[in-house]
């Protein structure tokens, strides 16, 4: 695993296999960010025209190696780019990004000393963090070619006193691997990972970490009737669980509950998806994983709040025992769904989880779920939506998001669009309506099942939870650990009383 420390000694004295610097697009071309000076008195100044030659320009995403020169304990440089030159600084997000650039270009290396523009105790922190999940990569089914991460993330600041840059690499190491966390968990293959050895990592980690962990296997989900949960999982040769996992802290004024959608493999069901739109479905389990690392993230920070997450997990999957379209199931709480697409799963899971956090009588239900194909058509790839029952709601959570480098859009829930899984049914719900705004029509499912008088959002993370195409800034292939970070500041932000 890859540690990270904090240094305030000069990089002249840092003994490491590499120092990276940071490179801006300059007027007439790249110039050296702060936190490079001793680097570049080593190289009597030449840096920035070496690196010119080399054909660097500052741009974001780049990433030149050069041999370091005498005078330096470490062999190489990495400049890593950084977009325009600022006098004010560079944004957390920027920073966040060339730091996971840093940290992939790296992988190999035993350890690396990161000596970026990072002033303020939040910009050390988005550094660090930047650096950790760049470093990611998941190995457990690589043999010894299998890409080794940094071992060793040292992060220079120039913060005098010190103190508080090693509680912001302390909070970014919270985040950071509780994030590669639940991205191993996304990208563990459906064979391995299904409901029951999920709820069996949630248990092993809430006893690590001193968090309460609740599980119902399947004969406590038909005991008390989570017919939504039961419906998906019934086909499968791996029976559903629920899962909570509960931190409480003694002075909390406030109680969250996040709720996750945990299909560990999404075939379809008997509604089964076509070749080309399952090869990736391991990944509908992100939102059980999010809500899971955010939960453990704030037990980690110690945050003032109480915070419950809810792993609704299923494998949805074709047999001979499977929901058919034409069921009929009775949900927690007594409401019935006609299931006319059994694709149509995560809204199953997530509204009986839903129900069930309703009791608890928590102030705010946050769901994240890797919900709809509609969603990704019309967000693209690295934008969920934001929905809620709480205009407020829903553009506090789009605002802490970009607050975090997390990207997010606030999209409305139509009463129109209701009537299509109303009217089309011969029970209370159909789990599908009109085909136009199909991510609104899942949101507005999930509405039906929020008690009366709690403020409740829905996150559809299906575009950035699982990222096909090549690495970027730190994130990389792969399960990239979405709305985690967006979770974790708004339990911040309630803590705080805000
Ligand atoms: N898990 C999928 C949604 C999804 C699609 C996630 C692409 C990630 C990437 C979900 O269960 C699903 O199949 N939704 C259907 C709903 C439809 C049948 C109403 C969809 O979006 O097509
Ligand atoms: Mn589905
Ligand atoms: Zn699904």
């Amino acid at each position: 695993m890859t540690t990270l420390s904090v240094s305030t000694s000069s990089a002249a004295s840092l003994r490491a296999d590499a120092l990276v610097v940071g490179v801006a697009k300059g007027p007439k071309g790249p110039v050296l960010a702060p936190g490079s000076e001793t680097v570049a008195e080593a190289f009597d100044g030449t840096l920035a025209d070496v690196l010119a030659t080399l054909g660097a320009v500052g741009a974001e995403g780049e990433a030149v190696k050069v041999p370091a020169p005498a005078g330096l304990k470490a062999p190489l440089v990495l400049a890593v780019g950084l977009g325009e030159a600022t006098e004010d600084g560079y944004a957390q997000e920027t920073l966040r990004r060339a730091a996971g650039v840093a940290a992939r270009t790296l992988a190999g290396t035993k350890k690396a000393a990161l000596l970026l523009p990072a002033e303020s105790a939040a910009e050390v922190e988005a550094v660090a963090l930047g650096a950790l999940l760049g470093a990611y990569a998941f190995g457990t089914y690589k043999g010894e070619n299998g890409k080794v991460p940094v071992g060793e993330l040292i992060v220079a600041s120039t913060r005098k006193g010190g103190k508080d840059a090693k509680a912001a690499v302390e909070r970014a190491a919270a985040i950071g691997e509780e994030m590669n966390r639940a991205r191993d968990l996304v990208n563990t293959a459906p064979n391995d990972l299904n409901p029951k050895s999920f709820a069996t990592i949630a248990q092993a980690a809430g006893k690590e970490h001193g968090l309460k962990v609740e599980v119902l296997d399947e004969k406590a989900l038909l005991k008390g009737g989570f017919g939504g949960i039961l419906g998906v999982g019934v086909g499968s040769a791996n029976p559903p669980r629920l899962v909570k996992v509960a931190y409480t802290h003694p002075k909390a004024k406030a109680t969250l509950a996040f709720v996750g959608k945990g299909i560990t493999y999404d075939s379809g069901g008997i509604s089964l998806k076509p070749a080309g739109h399952n090869e990736t479905m391991k990944c509908d389990m992100s939102g059980a994983a999010a809500v899971f690392a955010a939960v453990v993230a704030a037990k980690r920070l110690g945050l003032q709040v109480n915070v419950t997450a809810w792993l609704a997990l299923a494998e949805n999957m074709p047999s001979g025992s499977a929901t058919r379209p034409g069921d009929v199931l009775r949900m927690y709480g007594g409401k019935t769904v006609e299931v006319l697409n059994t694709d149509a799963e995560g809204r199953l899971v997530l509204a009986d989880a839903i129900v069930r956090a309703g009791e608890e009588k928590p102030d705010v239900i946050v769901d994240v779920a890797t919900l709809t194909g509609a969603m990704v058509l019309a967000l693209g790839t690295r934008t969920f939506g934001v929905m809620s029952n709480d205009d407020a709601l829903r553009t506090r959570l789009h605002e802490t998001a970009g607050a975090v480098g997390e990207q997010s859009w606030p999209m409305p829930l139509p009463a129109d669009l209701r009537k299509g899984m109303t009217e089309s049914t011969i029970a209370d719900l159909a789990n599908m309506g009109e085909r136009m705004g199909g991510g609104l029509v899942a949101g507005l499912f999930l509405k039906e099942f929020v008690a009366e008088g709690i403020d409740w959002a829905h996150l559809d993370i299906a575009g950035p939870a699982f990222n096909e195409g090549g690495p970027f800034g730190y994130t990389p292939k792969g399960g990239t650990a979405s709305a985690v970070r967006t979770l974790v500041r708004y339990a911040e932000d309630v803590a705080a009383g805000a």
